[in-house]
């Protein structure tokens, strides 16, 4: 495997700031402030995407309960875009999440790279949320659902 996954720290704010500062478009509102960022960490479980031991990307997920988790961030630099990574960030997430009955998360319907991903990592559209994050903007819902079929 090209990537490794390292769990963050606190100590990885500024790291996670940075890289969440370099893919801030219309459709990703990034998370910067050091507050901001610890409150992620300390909420989520991010993990800082590594390729030849640097920091190239993040992906994250929240447990919402026990059956329940919920994907919150993936971000990789410009820089390394285009090449599958993010793709294999979601693979490998959504395998570590396997236990759980209900994987989903939203993202912006114009965001068609990140749509991409989730549906060939097995993700179905699930839903339309108008102003999701209250920026005006709506959101669709992507899910896998498991043992329920
Ligand atoms: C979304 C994001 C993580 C994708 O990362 P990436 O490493 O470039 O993604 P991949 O290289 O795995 O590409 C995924 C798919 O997008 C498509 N794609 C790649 N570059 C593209 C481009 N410039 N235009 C259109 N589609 C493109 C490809 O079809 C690719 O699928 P393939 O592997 O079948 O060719 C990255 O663009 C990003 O950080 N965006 C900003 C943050 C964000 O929006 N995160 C998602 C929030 S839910």
């Amino acid at each position: 495997m090209i990537l490794n996954f390292r769990k963050a720290s606190l100590n990885d704010w500024e790291i996670i700031s940075s890289l969440e500062k370099s893919v801030a478009n219309k459709f990703y509102f990034p998370i910067i402030k050091e507050k901001e960022v610890k409150d992620y960490v300390n909420k989520s479980e991010v993990y800082v995407i590594e390729k030849d031991r640097k920091p190239i990307g993040t992906v994250s997920y929240e447990e919402k309960s026990k059956d329940h988790a919920y994907i919150d961030g993936l971000t990789i630099n410009p820089k390394y875009q285009g090449r599958g990574y993010g793709s294999e960030a979601i693979h490998w997430l959504t395998k570590k999440l396997s236990e759980y009955k209900r994987v989903d998360l939203v993202t912006h319907p114009h965001n068609s790279k990140s749509i991409i991903i989730y549906l060939k990592n097995g993700f179905l559209i699930d839903g339309w949320r108008d102003n999701y994050f209250g920026d005006g903007e709506p959101r669709i819902v992507l899910s896998q659902v498991k043992n329920n079929l």
